[in-house]
């Protein structure tokens, strides 16, 4: 027990340590790093600015740094990029992917396009540049409602690469639009038998969810919404407890917003010893990645140019729609 305390607190110092090399170095360096609200508690202590996919965006779009570190997923830091082709974006892990981003495959979804002809292409943000570049629209979960509403109402839509968050989309817009079958491992993963056998515990709990899990989950939501949503919904509900369905590492910034509340994670159905929900592409990043891509000013996310300038118009559309 001693041995372990021990360790527990030489790894918290290093923890500190390593904390106040990124500081300076960020200083140093006029970088801005840009979290996302899935990443360790200690990465978005540091965080210049903690959001979703659209203030994440947003952020990219505005910051004067000279480099942007973004610890994210390789998408986000790749849409920073796009927004912003004389700056240095570096990412602690090239290899933190997105599963959504990966059933989404360039020549495919040309292909897919080609066999629906006269479609409006709307794609969610968590897919490839060179998705984008085949895209009219692009949207983010906070934003898919308004960026599906913008277009004509006769004219047929393609929505990619997120399934359960094209479906809700029909739901809430009676939009008949074509589905890419794109899942997130971790959405998909919540087991509504668990969170119904979980809310029989908690009676008083709301459930709240983000659209990009399954239907027969979404259906039992009392609000669905982006990770930004989420937050705001539980500051502003009367209740006191909440089974939240996302990504686990939201609870951290949700109870500090909320510290008398009680949050539970959502169970998911893969591991019974497990009541969380965990990305493994979101926590490929580390403090000592972080710092090492910081010291290193590597690895660096590039775009080609052809792709990138394609890429923004439906980014731009995006952001302008969302003012
Ligand atoms: P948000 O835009 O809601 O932050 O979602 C990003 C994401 O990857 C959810 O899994
Ligand atoms: Fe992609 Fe899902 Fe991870 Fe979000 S939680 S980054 S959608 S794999």
């Amino acid at each position: 027990m001693i041995a372990i305390t021990k360790q527990i607190t030489k790894n918290k110092l290093a923890n500190t340590e390593l904390s106040a090399k990124i500081l300076q170095l960020k200083n140093e360096k006029n970088a801005v790093l840009l979290a996302h609200y899935y990443q360790e508690p200690e990465i978005q202590e540091l965080a210049d600015f903690v959001g979703d996919s659209l203030e994440l965006s947003r952020q990219a779009a505005s910051t004067n740094a000279k480099i942007i570190i973004f610890a994210g997923v390789h998408f986000m830091a790749e849409t920073a990029k796009i927004i912003n082709p004389n700056k240095t974006v570096i990412v602690p892990d090239l290899k933190a992917s997105c599963s959504l981003a990966e059933s989404c495959p360039p020549k495919e979804f040309k292909a897919f396009i080609d066999a629906h002809p006269g479609h409006t292409v709307i794609t969610y943000i968590n897919c490839s540049a060179e998705i984008k570049a085949l895209s009219d629209l692009v949207c983010t979960s906070s934003n898919a409602e308004k960026i599906i509403n913008s277009v004509p109402k006769n004219q047929p839509i393609i929505f990619a690469p997120d399934y359960n968050l094209g479906r809700y989309m029909i739901k809430k817009t009676g939009r008949d639009m074509v589905l890419w079958q794109g899942a997130c491992i971790v959405h998909e993963a919540f087991s509504i038998d668990k969170i119904l056998k979980l809310h029989k515990k908690h009676p008083q709990a709301e459930f709240i969810a983000h659209p990009e899990s399954e239907s027969q989950v979404l259906e039992i939501a009392t609000y669905i919404g982006s990770t930004s949503g989420l937050i705001k919904y539980v500051k502003e509900s009367q209740s006191q407890e909440f089974i939240v369905a996302t990504e686990a590492g939201i609870l951290y910034k949700m109870q500090m917003e909320v510290p008398d509340k009680l949050l539970i994670p959502a169970p998911a159905n893969e591991d019974n010893n497990c009541a969380c929900s965990e990305c493994a592409f979101m926590k490929m990043n580390t403090l000592e990645k972080l710092y090492q891509c910081l010291k290193n000013e590597a690895p660096v996310v590039d775009v080609a140019e052809a792709i990138r300038k394609k890429a923004l118009i439906p980014i731009n559309r995006m952001l302008e729609l969302s003012k």
